[in-house]
């Protein structure tokens, strides 16, 4: 009977392996190494960690706390997140594809690359194997230095997610020069990015105060465009009560920091500075892979690009001004939240698997206090618990399974270990 646990017990494993590769959650494999913790919360903290989770072939490259420390010890914020996102490479290394490099170098993009400051080639890392066995990495940039080089594996997930550890950071000179929100004129900065008219209503309104007070805690502004104002059927703002323009201008920003990336992860209702409660002037997200829209329920405004990105503050430009129906809807607006609905559908679903959605959350939580990831296979009356061994990640796939798996173990043992062997079959197609 042992053995036959045993084996059913190794089945579940398997099973969470394979639900694992369908949705990676960095900070939660990373939870699991006490000499990460330092670079897993500077992960979360600057929201790198979408980005990761986001990509479905991706190789971490992480430094102890050691390494870290001296890192951050006199950056900004907006600069560890592009530390961060240099040493995320956008393919599949292990150990044994590092010492096998085809003509002993590779060239290999980062998330730098596609969502930092980089311009050129910055944001490529070149792999070489080095004399003496040492396998290094540096920036592409000429004349960089390997000092950055390859210790030991630390989790593989073939051949979606790999983390490897490395001896030091990967940088170039002018890596660290990244606007920072604590320098930043928000005015100054909204005219430079072509925001010129939103600026001067900030301005004008007063409403900067509020901008500027919510900056300390956390503010992600949506500033549309000079164009914006320009476009055809947009309702004459002049006309607007100034305290109708204060709600305005107060929509168009989010009281926490929501970088790009991490806009994509929010289902539902997202509530505004104008926001009142009870979904009143709330925003939702439409997602289609990298390209994000803001949904006020009467119109979609697409977010194009971000000025600035220092947590805890984002600004982001939108090509329409958010309308919000409680201002501007005649009619009963349709609800932000119905717009939101047909956003996991249309939406590839690599880009936002990493979401829970609402309903699995109650089982997420219900199980979470049974995690016991160190005891032995369950006797039979508390087999339940080898539910919580699956990944700890949010996938809603897993939350399927898991929920066949708990069936299962009511029903007779034969039958288990059949479902559980067909689950894992099913899930390898
Ligand atoms: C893992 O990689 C495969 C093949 O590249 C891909 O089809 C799959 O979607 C990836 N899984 C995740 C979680 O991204
Ligand atoms: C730390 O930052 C200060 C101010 O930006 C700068 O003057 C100093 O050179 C920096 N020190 C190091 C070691 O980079
Ligand atoms: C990587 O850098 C080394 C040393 O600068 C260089 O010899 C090699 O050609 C580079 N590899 C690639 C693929 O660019
Ligand atoms: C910020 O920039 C605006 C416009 O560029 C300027 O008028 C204002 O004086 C600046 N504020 C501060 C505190 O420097
Ligand atoms: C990833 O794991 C962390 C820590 O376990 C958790 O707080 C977070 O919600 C998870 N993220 C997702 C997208 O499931």
């Amino acid at each position: 009977m042992a053995a036959a646990y045993r084996l059913l017990f190794l089945l579940a494993v398997s099973l969470a392996a394979v639900s694992a590769a369908r949705a990676h959650n960095i900070t939660a494999i990373l939870e699991g190494y006490s000499e990460y913790s330092l670079y897993n919360s500077y992960l979360s903290q600057t929201k790198v960690c979408d980005e990761i989770n986001g990509r479905s072939t991706v190789t971490s490259l992480v430094l102890t706390n050691g390494a870290m420390s001296s890192l951050v010890s006199n950056l900004s914020l907006a600069d560890v997140k592009n530390a961060l996102r240099l040493l995320t490479l956008l393919d599949y290394y292990d150990p044994k594809k590092l010492h096998s490099l085809h003509g002993g170098s590779e060239l290999t993009t980062t998330l730098y690359q596609t969502t930092g400051d980089a311009s050129g080639d910055m944001g490529h890392v070149n792999i070489t194997n080095l004399r003496g066995g040492k396998v290094g990495f540096a920036s592409a940039q000429p004349g960089a230095k390997f000092q950055a080089t390859y210790t030991k594996s630390v989790k593989e997930e073939p051949y979606n997610l790999s983390v490897l550890e490395v001896s030091d950071p990967i940088t170039f000179p002018g890596l660290f020069t990244a606007a920072s929100a604590a320098s930043t004129n928000l005015t100054a900065l909204l005219e430079k990015a072509g925001c010129k008219r939103f600026a001067a209503l900030v301005v004008s309104s007063g409403v900067i105060k509020t901008y500027q007070a919510a900056m300390d805690k956390a503010l992600t502004l949506f500033a549309p465009t000079d164009d914006a104002f320009h476009a055809k059927g947009l309702p004459d703002l002049a006309k607007l009560t100034a305290a109708d323009l204060v709600t305005l201008l107060e929509y168009h920003a989010l009281p926490q920091y929501a970088p790009k990336a991490s806009l994509k992860t929010i289902r539902g209702g997202i509530p505004t500075l104008a926001s009142t409660g009870k979904g009143k002037y709330d925003l939702s997200v439409v997602a289609r892979g990298d390209d994000v829209s803001m949904d006020t329920g009467m119109d979609k405004s697409r977010v194009a690009s971000t000025v600035l990105d220092d947590t805890p503050v984002a600004v982001h430009t939108v090509d329409s001004v958010l309308l919000p129906p409680e201002l501007f809807g005649g009619a009963p607006s349709p609800a932000p939240a119905g717009a939101s609905a047909d956003t996991p559908a249309s939406a590839p679903a690599p880009e936002t698997a990493s979401a829970p959605a609402p309903a699995p959350t109650k089982h997420h939580e219900k199980k979470k206090p049974k995690g016991k990831p160190h005891s032995p296979p369950a006797p039979p009356a508390d087999s339940p618990d080898m539910a919580p061994a699956d990944a700890p990640d949010g996938d809603e796939a897993d939350k399927a399974d898991d929920k066949s798996a708990a069936v299962a173990v009511g029903t007779g043992f034969a039958a288990m270990v059949a479902s559980v062997a067909a689950m894992v079959g099913a899930s390898l197609l």
